[in-house]
């Protein structure tokens, strides 16, 4: 089996620092994100990885490479235009082949393993498996009605979920995926829905499944769900790179990457990139920092070199 990475994104919602460092790349505990997804990908035998990029291809070139500093082997596909998931996903076409797949979206984070999801998925012959989750506000994302196993229909973003089982960020599929691309309609938002894919292979009479995930899914797109994920992943601890340099009141869940000086009145759930410097007499908290930053407080913010944006 091989794997497709949707990571082309722009990362809006972290902006300015994702306008330096693409999404995929920022630091969770230290290690890129998607270092994170290619670890659950290896959990279940899955070395061969395509990644979908965009505008910032050639920073998640020079970071990731061949992949081989985390056992995996990366080829990129360029998405020329933010259309949506499917639409990215048609750009891996050549590089998936016939060939089994898992395509996972980049910015998730699980608590757990695959394992189950993959299996389930290996061990029948379902056109797809999609991994899903009970969250309490479904209508941000898919939501999948499911009877039995089965998911008899997909919508994206309803306004009345017809279930609380969001799409959960990873999907596993054989080839009939590739026939029903071509035919996509946009979508109300302009673009090429993955579920409108999945929801037409339902239509088609495909077996389409779906496999709780028994754990903690975090999506990192947000200040909130970045800070909480690097929590979850410091073990709510602190977290130094070995030549930072941190002067100040340290205060709970603080990662301070690799390279960093920062001078702070008092510092408490934050996250300061590699290489960082930050000046700061007052306090930062529930903050994102990167580039060389001098600020009088920093608080629900994301700041990068002299660009900042309140969250
Ligand atoms: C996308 C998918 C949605 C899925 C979600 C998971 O939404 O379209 O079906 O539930 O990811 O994070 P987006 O985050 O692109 O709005």
């Amino acid at each position: 089996m091989k794997a497709v990475i949707l990571a082309a994104g722009l990362g809006s919602r972290l902006f300015p620092v994702t306008q330096a460092v693409p999404k995929p790349l920022l630091p969770l505990a230290n290690r890129p994100t998607l270092a994170y997804a290619f670890d659950r990908l290896k959990e279940i035998g899955v070395h061969d990885v395509c990644i979908v990029v965009g505008q910032m291809e050639a920073a998640m070139r020079d970071a990731l490479g061949s992949g081989r500093a985390f056992d995996v082997r990366l080829s990129y596909v360029r998405q020329t235009e933010p259309k949506g998931l499917a639409h990215a996903l048609g750009f891996a076409r050549e590089f998936v082949g016939d060939e089994d797949f898992c395509l996972y979206l980049g910015d998730a984070v699980y608590s757990t393993g695959l394992v189950p999801a993959a299996e389930k998925f290996r061990a029948g012959r379902a056109a797809n498996v999609n991994l899903v989750k009970e969250v309490p506000d479904p209508s941000r994302f898919g939501v999948a009605n499911v009877q039995a196993d089965r998911i008899v229909r997909l919508v994206e973003k309803p306004k009345v979920p017809e279930s609380n089982l969001a799409m959960a960020g990873v999907y596993f599929f054989r080839s009939p995926i590739w026939d029903v691309l071509p035919g996509l309609p946009p979508s109300a938002r302009g673009e090429y829905e993955i579920t409108d894919a999945i929801q037409a292979l339902v239509d088609r009479g495909e077996s389409v499944l779906a496999s709780v995930l028994d754990g903690e899914w975090f999506d990192t797109g947000t200040l909130d769900s970045f800070l909480e994920t690097s929590r979850f992943l410091t073990d709510n601890g602190h977290l130094f790179g070995e030549s930072a340099r941190v002067e100040g009141e340290v205060g709970e869940h603080v990662v301070v990457g690799e390279g960093a000086v920062v001078r702070v009145g008092a510092i408490r759930n934050a996250v300061v990139l590699p290489g960082a410097r930050l000046d700061c007499e007052g306090l930062v908290e529930r903050a994102i920092v990167g580039g060389n930053v001098v600020a009088p407080s920093l608080v629900n913010t994301i700041a990068y070199g002299t660009q900042t944006r309140v969250a």
